[in-house]
């Protein structure tokens, strides 16, 4: 079986997981770290989590992974693009973009997907692979449902 095929059941299995450990709990930043452990342990990505807006910056949430920049200015990196953009971006080569904020040197390739309430970012959930080119439209269309389905708790 190809890999996409294989990633593809792993979001299939992982969705209603994931719906029924957001159900029945409003703890967002519980939600937030359980999320974020799912998607680690179902997938080999080197780092999953969140960045919530707090206004003024995007400040680090419930991660998993190696320790990653605590603080992004809107304005800056893969995650900023998303944010002002409201629109998830796959990152192929994060060297080939140009403002790319790297947490660690072993990060190839991104996606940020914006997690939206009343047209307003609220967070985001970023993923990051230290393979190149990992991402593809099968992981924007599941993260999107993910970042969907947390958005519902806000
Ligand atoms: N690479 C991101 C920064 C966050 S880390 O990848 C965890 C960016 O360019 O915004």
């Amino acid at each position: 079986m190809n890999q996409e095929k294989h990633k593809l059941i792993a979001y299939k299995t992982l969705l209603p997981q994931i719906n029924s450990l957001l159900e029945g709990e409003n703890d967002i930043v519980a939600n937030m770290a359980n999320v974020a452990a799912a998607l680690k342990s179902s997938f080999d990505f080197f780092w999953v989590g969140f960045y919530r807006f707090d206004g003024q910056e995007l400040v680090l949430g419930p991660f998993q992974g190696p320790i990653a920049c605590t603080r992004i200015h809107p304005s800056r990196g893969v995650c900023g693009k998303a944010f002002r953009d409201q629109k998830s971006i796959v990152v192929p080569n994060v060297h080939a973009f140009d403002d790319h904020i790297a947490c660690s040197p072993l990060s190839k390739s991104e996606i940020v997907v914006p997690i939206v309430k009343d047209n307003n970012v609220m967070m985001l959930l970023d993923v990051d692979s230290d393979k190149d080119n990992d991402f593809t439209e099968v992981d924007k269309e599941y993260l999107e449902l993910i970042a969907k389905q947390i958005a519902t708790l806000l």
